[in-house]
């Protein structure tokens, strides 16, 4: 069993529902996971992701003003000591400082098989809406590093669900959410597992170029 010392030190970034933040801290209750949420960042107050935060007991962060985004953002992160960032329905862009200062230590979920059906403007129900349109025969969802290219960086996990005949946008969506409630947390244990930090420094907080 690892205890909170050494587990590594994440932050969850959002701006909805929180129903991947829910599953994130879900399975962290498990006594190996890697990971501990440390903290919740939501860009408005009232949300589904704040009641996750306080569900869970988990420190919340209300980065409310989008000039000053990155700024707090980033303020937060080095109070909490996070050692690593976890991006679920954020709609902000993450300036290309964070990003860079973060050393590839920043994760995101899209709910397409990227890199068909990401980019700027896809976000939410338009990329089951996009799906639908182009007319695949399987959509899923995709957990990856967050670069300066958006929805571009190194992937490190895909799961696909097949659409079948009368979907709709909606249940398009449930079914590719259900499906990001798994691999999401999965991957993010394997990600936090496979960092050096912090079983053998014990020193929490990435030692980032803020
Ligand atoms: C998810 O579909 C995720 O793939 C996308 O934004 C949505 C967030 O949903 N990046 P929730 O707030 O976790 O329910």
């Amino acid at each position: 069993m690892l205890d909170n010392s050494q587990r590594v030190r994440v932050a969850i970034v959002g701006s909805g529902g929180g129903t991947n933040a829910r599953a994130l801290c879900q399975y962290a209750q498990g006594d190996s996971v890697h990971y501990v949420v440390a903290l919740i960042v939501s860009t408005k107050p009232g949300i589904g992701i704040v009641d996750v935060a306080s569900d869970y007991g988990v420190p919340c962060c209300i980065c409310g003003s989008k000039e000053t985004f990155d700024k707090d953002l980033e303020a937060a992160l080095r109070e909490h000591s996070i050692d690593v960032v976890l991006l679920a329905g954020l709609m902000r862009q993450v300036s290309r400082d964070t990003i860079a200062a973060v050393k590839g230590n920043m994760l995101n979920i899209h709910p397409s098989l990227l890199p068909k059906h990401g980019g700027t403007g896809m976000y939410g129900i338009r990329v089951h809406r996009a799906v639908l349109e182009a007319g695949e025969k399987t959509t899923g969802a995709t957990v990856h590093v967050v670069t300066d290219e958006y929805d571009q960086g190194r992937i490190l996990a895909q799961q696909e669900t097949d659409v079948h005949p009368g979907d709709t946008d909606a249940l398009l969506q449930e079914r590719v959410k259900a499906i990001e409630h798994v691999i999401y947390p999965q991957v993010v244990d394997k990600f936090c597992a496979s960092l050096d930090l912090p079983s053998k420094t014990l020193e929490h907080g990435v030692k980032w170029a803020f």
